[in-house]
This record gives C-alpha cells, structure tokens and sequence, in this order.
C-alpha cells in the first residue's frame, strides 16, 4: 500500500521531497483529489499516465499558486477576443474595424484572464490558454498541443505544497482511467494502490466535482467541461448578455447542440507525414526510433528533401543520418522514457524538412497503447 499521511508540516514537506525526485503524490484539492507530479518533468508525468492506466494521453491541468507563475507559461501578447461575444466592452485602440455583426469590439485576452482570475481564483475554474513558447511544462503534460489549462487551486494545502515544491503540478483526478473521480484519501488509496508513492490525506473534497474548463484560447471563451462554476457566473464576469455563448460552439445566430468536450479536444499532429511500424528507411525519411535502430538500413530510393544538407544520405545506415534527421524516443526501449520525449521528439523532427518520419513499432502494452494511439492520431 501507498503511504497515506495526515496532512501537517512535515508531511508536505516529505511529499514535496518525493515530487522533486520525480515521484508522485495523492494531493488534496478542493474540487477532487488529484495525481500530482512535477509539471516540468516528463518522466514523472509519464508515471502518472502509467499510474491511471490512461489509454491515451490527454493534456493534464498544470496547478499553480500564483497568477505570476502562471503567466510566464502562456502568450497572451496582444492576443483579443471576439466582443460580439463579450458584448459591450470598450473598444481596443486600432481593432474597431471588424466586419459583420459582433465584430468591431475586442477585448485583450489579459484583461479577461485577469477578470476571470479575481473573480474565481483560487477556485475550480480551469483555463485553457495559449502556451508561451519559452514555456518549460513537459510537452508530454500538454500532449503537443499549443495550449495549457492551468488553474490555482483553493485548497490550502495544494498551494502549500506547489509554494514548497518551486513549481506547478500537474494533477488529474486520482484515480483509474475509466473510474469515478476520488474525494477521499481511501478512495485514492483504493484506486491507485502501491502506484502512487504518497498519499496527503485531508479529508473529503469541498466541491467534490471537477474544474469547469474554459478555452480562452479560440476567438471567443467555450467551456469544455461544466463543472461548479457555470456558463451563468462566467457570463456574469464577463459581463456576456448570453451565458449561451460560452456553450453554443455554432458562431452563426442559429442555436446549436453543445459539442462533447472530446469532439472539441485537439490533438497535435505534425506536418510532416508519419509511416508507423518501419522496419526500415526509405532515403529522405527521418527516423523516430524505439530501442536499438543500430542495423537499420536505409533504401536508395532518389528523392527530394527540403533540406540540402539531408540529400546526400540515399542509401546507408540510419544511425549515420544526421542528428536533426534521427530521434530515439528510447534506446532502452523503456516506455516511461518513450512516452515523456514522444511530443518533443516529433515537434524536433517535423522541423528536419523531411519528406517523410518513419516510426519504429512501439508495443502494445502499457503506456505503449498511449503511444501508438498518439502516433495513430499524428499518422491520420
Ligand atoms: O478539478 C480538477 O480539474 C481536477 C483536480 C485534481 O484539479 N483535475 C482533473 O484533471 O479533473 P483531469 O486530467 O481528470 O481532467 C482535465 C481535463 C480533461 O478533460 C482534459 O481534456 C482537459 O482538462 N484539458 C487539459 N488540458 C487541456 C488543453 N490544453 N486543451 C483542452 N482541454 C484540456
Ligand atoms: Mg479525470
């Protein structure tokens, strides 16, 4: 079994000890108890995807105790929303020549970060928002996406242990992929058994529900998961005529079924063509490999690469390809590993002006189905 300790003191700091080791803690929030891992270390978030048995790796919400922290890792930079839809705010200097009804007003994407910030946090409101590209969130923790969800939770405890760790975690609900959220330490303890290396138990949650979660990072707010805080109170914020809006995905007059928040989910996909499975190489392919691609060989095929200094390489072996053409998501083939550089090693490799990637086969098992569900996605 997991530890479980009582929350004080010196059990934050023995948990923060474990979290800055790369391990992972049961930690207490106000809405349910969640999975915390350093959010700036792929290998730990790795754990927690392996910890809840999740089949496919969704972006995780990185928890913060300060509004400050949280801006250094999102671009809000001169980014607006539309003001059709936030109704009646004062126009920004040179953006009042939209077209069309709803267009013409605008308001800074900052400023309504902020708004919502005062009114709701510390408190369930998840934000979705553009990542900043100097952002040092694992990429596994946002799944290669360009956007973070980010909240400060309210619960004293959470931020105790964010303020001792030195930096945000990443934390979705404790419990198996597929299970009911837990609000109690047993139930994490019931759920994730020896998975987890702590547990701080503080009870039973407030709020007992998720996090709403508001994108922030379209043209206009949408939520993607109702939660305590609703369409109603984030209109009433904003100061929206329509709390409909937040929920009508359709930006026409007409009114439209609200979309399921996995429908609205991104996913990242590179834009260079991926071939799964490869056994080998065709000349101009760049190789994302798994475990030992020392014997594989690349066939003469003539071709066109974007890139001069990759048209030499028609013929030979892979592991004489230069370094911007070859990436190993793990030599050990350790799937831990694999899965904590996958979003960083594709994005590195998408930049190569490779005609094509070709990724070794990834094995079915453990975070393996994660993977290859990632790399089926990218593939399509
Ligand atoms: O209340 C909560 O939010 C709890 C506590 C522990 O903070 N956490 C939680 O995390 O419910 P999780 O991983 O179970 O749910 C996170 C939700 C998922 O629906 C995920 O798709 C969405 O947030 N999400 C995270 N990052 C996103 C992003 N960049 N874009 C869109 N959706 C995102
Ligand atoms: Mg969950």
């Amino acid at each position: 079994m997991s530890t479980i300790k009582v929350v004080n003191d010196k059990a934050i700091t023995e948990a923060a000890e474990i979290l800055k080791s790369g391990g992972i803690v049961g930690m207490p929030t106000e809405t349910v108890y969640g999975l915390a891992g350093n959010a700036l270390d792929g290998a730990a978030v790795a754990r927690i995807y392996a910890a809840k048995g999740r089949p496919a790796f969704n972006p995780l919400i990185a928890h913060f105790a300060s509004l400050d922290n949280i801006l250094h890792n999102i671009n809000l930079e001169e980014k607006t929303l539309n003001g059709g839809f936030l109704g009646g705010q004062e126009q920004i200097e040179g953006e009042g020549e939209g077209e069309g009804e709803g267009e013409g007003e605008r308001r800074s994407l900052l400023e309504i970060v902020q708004t919502l910030a005062h009114a709701f946090w510390p408190g369930p409101l998840t934000m979705v928002l553009p990542r900043a590209e100097s952002s040092e969130i694992s990429e596994l923790a946002t799944a290669g996406l360009e956007t973070i969800a980010v909240r400060i939770p309210d619960h004293p405890v959470a931020r105790d242990l964010i303020t001792a760790c030195g930096f945000p975690l990443v934390a979705p609900s404790a419990n198996k992929s597929g299970s009911l959220s837990p609000t109690t330490p047993a139930h994490v303890a019931e759920g994730l058994g020896e998975g987890v290396d702590m547990i701080l138990a503080a009870g039973a949650c407030k709020v007992g529900l998720e996090s709403t979660v508001l994108d922030l990072s379209g043209d206009r707010p949408v939520i993607l998961r109702p939660g305590v805080i609703t369409a109603e109170d984030i209109a009433d914020v904003l100061g929206l005529d329509d709390p409909h809006s937040l929920i009508n995905v359709d930006s026409g007059d007409g009114l439209q079924a609200p979309k399921a928040p996995g429908i609205l989910l991104k996913h990242y996909a590179p834009d260079t063509p991926l071939r799964l499975s490869a056994v080998d190489l065709e000349a101009g392919e760049a190789l994302l490999a798994f475990g030992s691609d020392k014997f594989m060989g690349i066939k003469s095929v003539p071709f066109l690469c974007k890139k001069k200094a990759n048209r030499d390489m028609t013929s030979g072996f892979a592991r004489d390809l230069p370094e911007e053409m070859r990436q190993n998501l793990s030599e050990e083939g350790d799937l831990h590993e694999a899965a904590a550089n996958l979003f960083a090693m594709l994005k590195a490799l998408d930049k190569a002006g490779a005609k094509r990637i070709a990724v070794m086969a990834v094995p079915e098992v453990g975070l393996g189905v994660a993977i290859n569900d990632r790399l089926r996605r990218a593939a399509a």
